[in-house]
């Protein structure tokens, strides 16, 4: 296709895939977040595993599942720059694949890439991916309500539909982006499709309430606290000479304290820090040992929250 359909989405993955199941293996002080996310995706796409749970226990489907199916299969995930939004929505589907065994195919849209400009070309936007999306999955339900394939709408730095909603209210237009995307949701309710939409945002403040309403979860991702910075450091410098008792220290030292009351993000440590780190020891030619460790972190601070970013 040439009218930009095709250009549509970053890349669509399809899982599961090797390197989606090692991305996920790789977040850190998810896993609860994680495995309740994916039972309920799972229960959200494909019906039939908590009505034949039910069938079984109680002998038919009981009004309490039949509640639960009502809901819409939209996550929204809120939070701070650097802090997992964008990476753990881009490989829930392997593990919801993996959860449900069937295939799960991603199709990613960021609104700040793409959408960028007029509010008409994001609306635009939003609507032919839901095209796209829900003619992909037309015939993805069995009669019984099984699904032979889902589907993750990842609709990310959702913020932009916000802007373009005042930008919208101060020129006296319509909300058509936000419409766009209540539309496009809906229509996939309405026709019973497969797919997760997961929307992801710095500002939950950003979100329409008609659009987080309709959520069945809004989960708010958080900086790392001091037992998940020393998970990921120790990750990101085994093999060195540092030790548990210096991985701890550079925990503590990339946490708050006096004159600065936020810490590092993940992203910090794992973008910044780290490779700097392997870099300073490099150009000195020597192992990474914990001098050098602290003397980076000192000259790397974190980045300030995003609220708080003038
Ligand atoms: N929970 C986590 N565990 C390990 N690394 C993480 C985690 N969250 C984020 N990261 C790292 O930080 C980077 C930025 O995260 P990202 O998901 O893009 O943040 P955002 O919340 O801004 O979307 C990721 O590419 C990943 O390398
Ligand atoms: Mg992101």
């Amino acid at each position: 296709m040439t009218d930009g359909v095709e250009g549509l989405f970053a890349r669509t993955e399809e899982f599961p895939n090797q390197a989606a199941q090692a991305r996920l293996t790789a977040l850190v002080g998810l896993d609860e977040t994680k495995d309740r996310l994916v039972a309920d995706a799972v229960v959200l796409l494909d019906p039939t595993f908590i009505s034949d749970w039910s069938t079984r226990v109680h002998g038919q489907v009981i009004p309490a599942v039949r509640a639960l199916l009502d809901r819409t299969p939209l996550f929204i995930f809120a939070g701070d720059v650097g802090v997992g939004k964008t990476e753990l929505a881009e490989v829930l589907g392997q593990a919801i694949a993996r959860e449900s065994d069937t295939d799960v195919t991603l199709y990613p849209l960021s609104l700040t890439a793409r959408g960028r400009g007029a509010v008409g070309e994001m609306t635009t936007l939003l609507t032919r991916a839901f095209e796209r999306v829900s003619k992909d999955f037309a015939r993805a339900r069995r009669a019984n309500g099984k699904a032979v394939a889902m589907g993750v709408l990842l609709i990310d730095e959702a913020d932009a539909l916000a802007q373009s909603r005042e930008l919208a209210q101060m020129h006296h237009e319509d909300r058509a982006g936000v419409n766009a995307l209540l539309r496009g949701i809906d229509g996939m309710r309405t026709d019973k499709l497969p797919v997760l939409t997961i929307l992801c945002t710095n500002r939950i403040g950003a979100i329409d309430p008609a659009v987080s309403r309709r959520a069945a979860s809004v989960v708010m991702f958080e900086r790392p606290t001091h037992a998940q910075r020393a998970a990921l450091l120790t990750r990101l410098l085994a093999c060195t000479k540092l030790q548990a008792s210096d991985i701890d220290e550079l925990a503590a030292a990339t946490g708050s304290r006096a004159g600065c009351d936020y810490g590092y993000t993940y992203s910090d440590l794992r973008q910044r820090l780290v490779p700097e780190i392997a870099l300073s020891a490099y150009r000195r030619g020597v192992a990474v040992d914990m001098a050098i460790a602290l003397e980076v972190t000192a000259r790397t601070p974190p980045t300030r929250p995003f609220d708080l970013a003038g």
